[in-house]
């Protein structure tokens, strides 16, 4: 069988790897990857704005290479994706630091240094691919003619890695002022603060990155520590895996959120519906903020919507995974193995449920106990069938049932009422009011005066002893368990029998 050799042509085959998908927060975010890999402590980014002059660079403290590792990490596929990596290692194609870089820069310079020896530097020039001639891949030795004074930082280090990209054609186009540049810097900031949030956390964190100057500090989807949490469920293994974690969390209703700063704070970079869902993390590196990872019910997949949002739910997975997850180059997606969609989709759509609760009701639910049977009725009642959904006022109630029956001939005229009040909720006008992001609407006797709360506890707990024929303290226990009055403990405590005339 004849056989052909057919290496890409350099130029083009580099010229379409750029178009990857990569943004420049993405890109760093991957430079930065390799930094922790290589057991840096501290990494500082810095964007230096100056027209078409223009650079950015990433120096780091860790290990560093020596001349033979630096030409190979330079090469593309620098390593064989299939090779089983150091348990903290977050690199896996061989490939980020010169695609990432190569996405938004048309020269990549690389120095470094390992163990106090000598500086090493090698350069890629997309602009002088195929000027050279009988060399079609061509890795220039040391920094471009005029760049020499940027790696200065490594003449005082014993070992580390500067990573500098010039001829940044694709961040400096047309039009592209100083205002961008800080607007960039912001989205940066925001992304590396996510994405390598539970390296940058603690009083002596594990990384610290610097941009510009300034230390990006983390940010924690989960408000980890925050009282008005509903939910902050222990670490589940998922079965049949080795280092698969789980941990569900449901965020405070807004209203438990003091400040405007604190509520943008929680809600995230993408706002609160872009970022419900699973975050997946690989070595407790962020890929994947928020989505439902396809899970879904009948076929269809859950959307990202207002109603679930206070849900996010932490995803560990190991690298050993990662063929299986179908991790991507840039480190962006991860599918979980349909064999463990199911063990998911039972811890998602519990979280879910719980989290859209605390959304209806103002962030308050009732403790779910074991007597949950003969727990009291709630008011309304939600019908979900084909036709759509409809809101039902439980004619169980304790004080409607009570009332019905004291009713008399006026009984067909109440239940008429309720009727009306059923066929009129305005659905529409709470949806959007819940759904933009204005005050709550008021339930539960949220904001009400003492007074009218106890007039209705009244009338409750009167309908209960007198009617239903319960004692006072039997009254008293099932109205506490009662929302919204479950709230209201001290009240009910002091409900007392009127004597009747
Ligand atoms: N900052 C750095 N410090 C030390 N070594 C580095 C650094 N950056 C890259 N390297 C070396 O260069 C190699 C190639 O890096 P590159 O990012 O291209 O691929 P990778 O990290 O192995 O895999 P991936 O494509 O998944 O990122 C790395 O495996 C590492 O050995
Ligand atoms: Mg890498």
């Amino acid at each position: 069988m004849g056989v052909r050799n057919a290496p890409p042509h350099a130029g083009s085959m580099l010229e379409s790897l750029r178009g990857l998908g990569y943004a420049l927060p993405t890109a760093l975010a991957d430079l930065v990857d390799n930094s922790i890999a290589a057991k840096s402590t501290d990494v500082a980014i810095h964007l230096e704005w100056a027209g078409p002059e223009s650079w950015v660079r990433i120096v780091d403290d860790g290990d560093g290479m020596d001349d033979a590792a630096l030409e190979a990490g330079m090469r593309l596929g620098a390593r064989d994706p299939r090779a089983e990596r150091d348990a903290s290692d977050l690199g896996r194609f061989g490939l980020g630091l010169k695609t990432a870089s190569f996405s938004q820069a048309r020269r990549l310079t690389v120095a470094s240094r390992r163990n106090g020896g000598p500086v090493v530097c090698l350069q890629w020039d997309l602009d002088l691919i195929g000027q050279e001639a009988g060399t079609e891949w061509p890795l220039f030795e040391g920094p471009a003619p005029g760049s020499e004074h940027l790696f200065a930082p490594l003449d005082f280090m014993e070992h580390g890695t500067i990573i500098l990209w010039e001829k940044l054609d694709r961040i400096v186009t047309e039009g592209f002022a100083a205002a961008d540049m800080i607007e960039l810097a912001d989205r940066i900031e925001a992304h590396l603060a996510m994405t390598f949030h539970r390296l940058l956390e603690g009083q002596q964190p594990e990384l610290r990155v610097l941009l510009n100057g300034r230390q990006v500090k983390p940010w924690d989807p989960y408000l980890i520590g925050h009282p008005g949490k509903a939910l902050e469920s222990p670490e589940y293994r998922i079965l049949h895996t080795i280092g698969v974690k789980v941990q569900c969390h449901i965020l405070p209703h807004r209203d438990m959120l003091k400040t405007a700063a604190e509520q943008e704070a929680a809600a995230g970079p993408g706002g609160w519906t872009q970022q419900e869902g699973f975050y997946v993390y690989r070595n407790r590196r962020l890929l994947l903020a928020g989505g439902w990872l396809g899970l879904g019910d009948g076929g269809k997949p859950w959307p990202r919507d207002e109603a679930h949002r206070l849900a996010r739910i932490r995803l560990d997975i190991p690298n050993s995974a990662d063929a299986e997850w179908k991790i991507n180059v840039l480190k962006s997606t991860a599918s979980p193995p349909v064999r463990l969609r199911s063990q998911l989709h039972r811890l998602a759509s519990q979280t879910r449920d719980t989290a859209r609760r605390v959304f209806a009701h103002r962030g308050h639910i009732t403790p779910v106990t074991g007597t949950r049977t003969n727990a009291a009725a709630e008011t309304w009642q939600v019908r979900r069938s084909a036709q759509g959904t409809s809101y039902r006022i439980d004619r169980d109630h304790d004080l409607i049932a009570s009332i019905l029956n004291r009713a008399g001939s006026l009984k067909p005229d109440i239940l008429a009422l309720l009727r009306l009040i059923e066929e009129t909720v305005p659905v529409q006008r709470i949806w959007l009011d819940t759904a933009e992001d204005k005050e709550t609407p008021r339930t539960g006797f949220a904001g009400a005066p003492e007074s009218e709360v106890i007039e209705t506890l009244a009338s409750m707990f009167e309908a209960l002893v007198k009617f239903r024929g319960l004692s006072p303290p039997e009254a008293r226990e099932r109205l506490g368990r009662t929302p919204p009055f479950d709230r209201h403990l001290d009240l009910i405590s002091a409900l007392e029998v009127k004597e009747t005339q």
